[in-house]
């Protein structure tokens, strides 16, 4: 019979470019899989270049993107598998939508501040914005609206990666996912 701690859920990140969801993700998804766990990623880049190739940044194709997303996660999850999301998802709205689909969802805010995001600007794109070769990115000139209740806020520029992944997994357990 299928235990609660071995049936699958969806760790639904949402920040900033550059607050950090994907080495998180990347990070919880290791310690995961460790565990014997089935677990796969939906990173924001990589969907963007498969399941969602072709879509912009207006409102309305990242709706789609997040929708997408969402749908696969539904589909993992209600297989036993543990879906981790780290999509930008700006809008409360969809990360709502997302919530209800999937049923099983832990929605995690992945907060830092956006100076901090420029000044690290791992890919180099906080720059393009700058020099105008960018519009409508998130938190510059396009809305990222945070999360009223996640289930948790974890603030990558107050603790390290390893901190994190522990208060995640504390508050997995915690909300009866993981044993
Ligand atoms: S969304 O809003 O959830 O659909 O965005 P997502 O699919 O996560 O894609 C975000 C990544 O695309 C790059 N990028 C931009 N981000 C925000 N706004 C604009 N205009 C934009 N243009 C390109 C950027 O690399 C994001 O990656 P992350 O990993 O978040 O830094």
């Amino acid at each position: 019979m299928e235990r609660n701690g071995d049936s699958g859920f969806t760790l639904w990140f949402t920040g900033l470019s550059g607050a950090g969801k994907s080495t998180l993700a990347r990070a919880v998804e290791q310690r995961l899989r460790a565990r014997g766990r089935k677990v796969e990623v939906l990173d924001g880049d990589e969907v963007r270049t498969h399941l969602s190739k072709g879509l912009g940044f207006s409102r309305e194709d990242r709706d789609t993107n997040i929708k997408r997303i969402a749908f696969v996660c539904k589909l993992l999850t209600r297989n036993g598998v543990i879906c981790i999301s780290a999509a930008i998802s700006p809008y409360r709205e969809a990360r709502e939508w997302a919530r209800r689909e999937i049923g099983r969802f832990v929605e995690i805010y992945v907060k830092c501040p956006l100076e901090v995001c420029r000044a690290r600007d791992v890919k180099g794109l906080y720059r393009l914005v700058d020099e105008g070769k960018i519009k409508n990115f998130t938190g510059v000139d396009d809305p990222y609206e945070e999360p009223e209740q996640p289930e948790l806020v974890i603030e990558t520029d107050r603790e390290t990666l390893e901190e994190s992944v522990a208060r995640i997994f504390a508050r997995l357990v915690e909300l009866g996912y993981l044993e």
